[in-house]
């Protein structure tokens, strides 16, 4: 029996045939306003309510942002910072401002992955994490593309290794159909796609599962919504893109 983490988003764990296999190494990818920040949020949120601990790097906002965009779903963390069950590790301001001298954990040079590492591993042991997210991984090798293979895999071992299960964002462009890089790609257990699509003048939301090793899980593509409560995926809605778009009730 493979371990699993339920996600908890309704209708993803359905198609994951029970959630992420433990230890996995998740590559979130799409493109800009796609879902992957809020899918993050709510996969730590879910976590802790179902009394797993968490972390989440934030490299492209303010940690206090994120509180607030989580607190707009309902998702209010800051309890759970108190007692030490979740974290933010700061790798967006570089202690930078007078916020950021309030947060516990502060990656001073957020361009230097190593530096990044030990804060982040300090805040797993300190919360005792099991579920963790980098938003976004792109941001540490946008300008230098050659050490993605080399960042993801320092990160894998880190996440793996100390059994959190783990997410990271990858940042693709709106035309792209790939997840991240061919080194990035096959580095990560698992790669989840979002995706936004311009059909008949509106814009529709689906969800791919290209891989999750461990599991097997839908090979289709699957409606999805954010609400305010967060991403509801339907698993027995397909879409069907292409030359004609059709969207299917299975
Ligand atoms: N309460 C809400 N109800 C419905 N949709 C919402 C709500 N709040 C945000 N959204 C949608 O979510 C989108 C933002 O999602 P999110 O921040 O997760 O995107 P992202 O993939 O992280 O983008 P980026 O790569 O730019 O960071 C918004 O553009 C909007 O369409
Ligand atoms: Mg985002």
């Amino acid at each position: 029996m493979v371990e699993r983490v339920k996600t908890g988003i309704p209708g993803l764990d359905e198609i994951l045939y029970g959630g992420i296999p433990k230890r996995n190494v998740v590559l979130l990818s799409g493109g800009p306003g796609t879902g992957k920040s809020i899918f993050s949020y709510q996969y730590l949120w879910n976590g802790l309510t179902m009394g797993e601990p968490g972390v989440f790097v934030a490299l492209e906002e303010h940690p206090v942002q994120v509180r607030i965009n989580m607190a707009q779903f309902g998702w209010d963390v800051r309890p759970y910072e108190k007692e030490g069950k979740f974290a933010i590790v700061d790798a967006f301001t570089g202690g930078i401002g007078e916020a950021a001298k309030r947060e516990k954990y502060v990656v001073k040079d957020p361009d230097d992955v190593g530096l990044l590492i030990d804060v982040l591993k300090q805040a797993i042991r300190d919360v005792n994490a099991e579920r963790v997210v980098v938003d976004s991984v792109s941001t540490l090798y946008l300008s230098k593309p050659v050490l993605a293979r080399r960042t993801v895999m320092l990160l894998k071992r880190v996440l793996s290794g100390l059994g959190t299960t783990s997410i990271l964002v990858s940042q693709v462009s709106v035309t792209e159909r790939g997840f991240g890089g061919p080194g990035v790609e096959h580095a990560a257990d698992g790669i989840i796609r979002l995706d936004l699509d311009e059909i008949d003048g509106e814009l529709i939301r689906s969800l791919i599962v290209w891989k999750m090793r461990g599991t097997k899980h839908s090979m289709k593509r699957h409606l999805f919504e954010i609400t305010d409560h967060g991403i509801v995926v339907y698993p027995n809605k397909i879409v069907r893109l292409g030359r004609s778009f059709r969207l299917e009730t299975i």
